[in-house]
């Protein structure tokens, strides 16, 4: 059976398709029927279905005789540790864990936060959530104090799982202050925090409110998988929109262990007990799809890896792990292929590593750019695969299926639509527009199982966001065209979010700390073209009237606090002042036109500009930053 078979199957019977899809999970009450339209345009999946998560990722395994197969494989370069976990060890450390959880009150439905690096713990609090029936957050460990606390605010959780630090190249970040800071600055308390102490740093805990993750499981009797509803939430992962305030997106159970097991062979084209490697961070929805539960669901191996392309120790690192574990496949962002081709262009670590377990090599969570995939695919000789989706969606939306018929490859494209999406391309005024032409990419409600269901609290912002703009139909957010034989081109973001190495930051979050400043009168949050990290983010500061300081002290402060408030991993190191921000004479600051200058690209003066010649001082305090690079 190729694509267009399945492709096929799924459009003529979408019911029948999932259906059968959901035939390879373990279900506790079969559900009836998949769709559930009663409340549409917000739809649900398998909603009379009861399932457990954790159940079928981690115990039926055991129970089908795979206790003995590696479960997870902590590769930690940063602190030299490998270690194997057993589904059957998976199971008995999990149940203790959620045991404990649920000895100190958490139960279905309550929210529970883990703020945790790249350790086998993480995946385990995930799924001792789940298996209680639990929501679980999982916050990355890049976000500071701040941004912590505002998930805190909105998702109210009953816990906090967090460990005491992690390491990155270099520094030991210490989380216990970062989570302390939240705590304070949120409205919202957890009733306790449990505390994952690791050797490279023993956290002091606060009376009367952390517990030590091992104290806590002492004498407390494992927990079975608790069965939930279809549309239970699975988790909330936050995610970056245009504001300030992250989107919490909702992941209902049903939909999540269906889609999840359907990409594992079909998309990925592994069968159970092979490797599996994302190489990315469970705080990011790879991470929680393909380092989590994708895999293990599917009765993979995963690896959690706990380092760097590049300098842990060095540009070999990924082909060490690969070849050591004997990954079958593997998953990045391009921004790690450009790292290691900075370090080591002409591949020469690749040559000391057998990969010849290496079947394929998928790159997503930001373009594919033709130079890093045709470097990639000369290194490594095997297919590299581009994919596109997006934290909402949850799994490729858009891809080479290689489990059911690798399809050719147009570089620069991530390939065509996978069952439960038929993109469009529309213009402003919701018409289609012909192949080969640029518009807004859209695909029909409803959204397959797995995907969101909703914004956590934020159902209007949901709507508004999503569904308002082409009724009917789910927008992207993304910017592109189809050409004549299918293929979706991915050209743009039609919001203010950028993608730095990979990560979905938001320019508008930037700009409210900016503004902060008691300095800023008003200012702009562009992203401009970066060589390793695909985009950068880059302040312009028009300043309040009087102020006289060196404008480097500001710049300065400015840096600072987005570090302070969203966290390192937001890589805000340049900021100019300028004396005016070019706008339409409607006052909409015009940052498409601030973006070509900085790269360097033509432009056409908008006919709406108020006035022309700030365009030049733009392009004047950029030269003083280095930019057009
Ligand atoms: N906890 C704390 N700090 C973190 C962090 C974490 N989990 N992850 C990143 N940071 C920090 C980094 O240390 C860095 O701090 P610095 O400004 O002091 O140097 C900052 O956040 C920016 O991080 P990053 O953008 O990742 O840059 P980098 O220079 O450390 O590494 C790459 C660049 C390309 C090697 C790195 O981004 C990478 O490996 N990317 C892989 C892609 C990926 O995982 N994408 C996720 C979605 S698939
Ligand atoms: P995230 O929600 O963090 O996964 O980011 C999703 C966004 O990243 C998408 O909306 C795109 O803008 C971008 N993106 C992800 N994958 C690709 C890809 N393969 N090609 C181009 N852009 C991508």
């Amino acid at each position: 059976m190729g694509y267009k078979h399945v492709y096929d199957s799924w459009k003529s019977d979408p019911e029948a398709f999932w259906m059968q899809a959901a035939e390879a999970i373990d279900w506790d009450r079969k559900p009836s029927r998949a769709l559930d339209d009663s409340n549409a345009p917000l739809y649900e999946w398998f909603t009379d279905g009861m399932v457990n998560t954790c159940w079928n990722a981690v115990d039926r395994h055991v129970e089908q005789g795979r206790g003995d197969q590696v479960a997870i494989i902590y590769d930690s370069p940063v602190t030299e540790t490998k270690r194997e976990i057993t589904f059957r060890e998976l199971r008995s450390r999990v149940a203790t864990l959620a045991g404990a959880l649920r000895a100190k009150g958490v139960e279905k439905g309550d929210r529970v936060i883990i703020y945790m690096p790249m350790v086998p713990e993480t995946i385990e609090a995930m799924l001792a959530c789940a298996r209680i029936g639990a929501v679980h957050s999982v916050v990355f460990g890049g976000f500071a104090s701040h941004e912590l606390a505002v998930r805190i605010d909105d998702c109210t959780p009953k816990a906090i799982i967090a460990a005491s630090c992690g390491i990155e190249p270099g520094r030991t970040v210490k989380y216990k202050p970062l989570l302390d800071g939240a705590i304070e600055q949120a409205t919202h308390k957890p009733d306790f925090c449990i505390v994952f102490q690791r050797d490279q740093e023993i956290a002091p805990l606060t009376e009367g409110r952390d517990l030590d993750w091992h104290d806590v499981q002492q004498g407390v009797a494992p927990a079975d998988c608790l069965p939930v509803e279809g549309n239970h939430p699975a988790y909330i992962l936050y995610t970056s929109g245009t504001t300030g305030q992250p989107k919490g997106v909702v992941r209902p159970t049903a939909g999540h262990l269906v889609a999840l097991n359907w990409t594992m062979k079909n998309f990925f084209n592994v069968d159970p007990g092979d490797v599996f490697w994302a190489a990315s961070d469970v705080g990011w929805v790879v991470g929680h799809s393909y380092i989590c539960y994708g895999p293990l669901i599917h009765g993979n191996t995963t690896v959690v890896f706990e380092g760097k392309p590049v300098g842990t120790p060095d540009a070999g690192t990924f082909w060490r792990v690969i070849s050591e574990h004997k990954v079958r496949s593997f998953f990045t962002a391009p921004t790690a292929f450009r790292a290691i081709k900075r370090e080591d262009p002409k591949g020469k670590y690749r040559e000391k590593y057998d990969l010849s377990c290496l079947r394929t090599l998928y790159l997503a969570g930001e373009r594919g750019d033709p130079d890093t995939i045709n470097w990639a695919k000369d290194l490594l000789g095997i297919p590299v695969i581009d994919h596109w989706w997006q934290t909402e969606l949850g799994y490729p939306a858009v891809g080479n299926p290689m489990g059911i018929e690798p399809l050719p490859v147009k570089i620069g494209s991530p390939s065509v639509a996978m069952p439960g999406y038929d993109f469009r391309i529309l213009d402003e005024a919701g018409q289609e527009l012909p192949r080969g032409e640029l518009g807004a990419i859209v695909t029909p409600l409803p959204l397959p199982p797995g995907t969101f269901s909703t914004l956590w609290n934020a159902e209007a912002r949901f709507r508004k966001a999503y569904l308002d703009r082409f009724p009917g139909h789910y927008e992207t957010g993304d910017a592109g065209m189809l050409d004549e034989d299918g293929y979706l081109w991915i050209m743009a973001r039609t919001d203010d979010v950028i993608n730095v190495a990979g990560h979905r930051l938001s320019t508008g979050g930037m700009e409210e700390v900016l503004a902060d400043h008691p300095d800023v009168a008003e200012c702009a949050v562009i992203g401009i073209r970066d060589e390793l990290k695909g985009q950068l983010p880059v302040g312009f500061l028009c300043l309040t009237k009087g102020v006289n300081r060196p404008h480097d002290e500001i710049v300065k402060e400015v840096v600072a606090m987005v570090r302070d408030q969203i966290g390192p991993v937001a890589a805000f190191k340049l900021a100019v002042v300028v004396d005016r921000l070019p706008k339409t004479r409607s006052g909409k600051i015009l940052r498409a036109v601030m973006v070509k200058i900085a790269n360097g690209e033509d432009y056409k003066v908008p006919a709406t500009i108020d006035d022309p010649a700030i365009l030049d001082e733009i392009g004047d305090a950029l030269k003083t930053i280095g930019y057009p690079a």
